[in-house]
């Protein structure tokens, strides 16, 4: 990204790599993505209390808690939710320089803004965690009552009514929510983080 005018980076006298040498994990972003009621948060609670068992630095952020404050003048539109993944990147990749292993939980319907994120840390820093859940399951399971309300023309582009989602191509991770259960699924997500030598 270009940078802006009149603004000159500082490099910190601290680094990741010092910070690394006061952590037992290397840093992380773990980013779940899926539909409304796919179980999203409800994993990336599971693997951060995990995480927080074995004693790594983890820090979760989730949609509607970002949209209740960083985000609070963002919509739905493609546009919005577009910026609405930019500034969690933004944020992630501060947490990753932090070496913290930061939990994700955004809809992030559009692939173009999921690869975005990817390419602001490094390669082996972002997994893709695709929560996959079929929208009839999901709008059976409707927790929020969102689906009843989006059907009935209540609320406008809800993902997967009247706005798209377009699932991950190649995540480093699927986790079928219709299949496993959350234990499962905060189980492979914790041995993929081994296998990738994280932590
Ligand atoms: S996005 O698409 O990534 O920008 O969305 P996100 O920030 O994850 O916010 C999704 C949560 O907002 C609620 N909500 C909606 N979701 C989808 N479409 C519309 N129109 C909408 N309006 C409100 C909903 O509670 C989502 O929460 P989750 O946790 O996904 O169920």
């Amino acid at each position: 990204m270009a940078q802006p005018k009149n603004i000159v980076w500082h490099d910190a006298t601290i680094t990741k790599a010092d910070r690394e040498k006061l952590n037992w994990h290397k840093s992380a972003v773990l980013w779940f993505t899926g539909l409304s009621g796919a179980g999203k948060s409800t994993i990336a609670n599971a693997v951060e209390a995990q995480l927080y068992a074995l004693g790594a630095r983890s820090y979760l952020l989730d949609g509607d808690n970002i949209r209740s404050g960083l985000n609070n003048n963002l919509g739905f539109s493609a546009d919005d939710r577009k910026e609405n993944i930019r500034r969690i990147g933004e944020v992630a990749k501060l947490f990753v320089d932090s070496n913290a292993i930061v939990l994700t939980s955004f809809i992030s319907p559009y692939i173009s803004d999921r690869q975005e994120v990817r390419e602001l840390v490094e390669d082996n820093e972002f997994f893709e965690i695709y929560v996959k859940c079929s929208l009839d399951e999901c709008e059976k399971r409707d927790p929020k009552g969102l689906y009843q309300k989006a059907r009935a023309g209540e609320i406008k582009t809800f993902t997967g009514i009247d706005a798209p989602y377009e699932p991950p191509e190649s995540p480093e991770l699927i986790l079928d929510t219709e299949k496993e259960t959350v234990e499962a699924s905060a189980e492979r997500v914790i041995n993929l983080l081994k296998e990738r030598l994280v932590i």
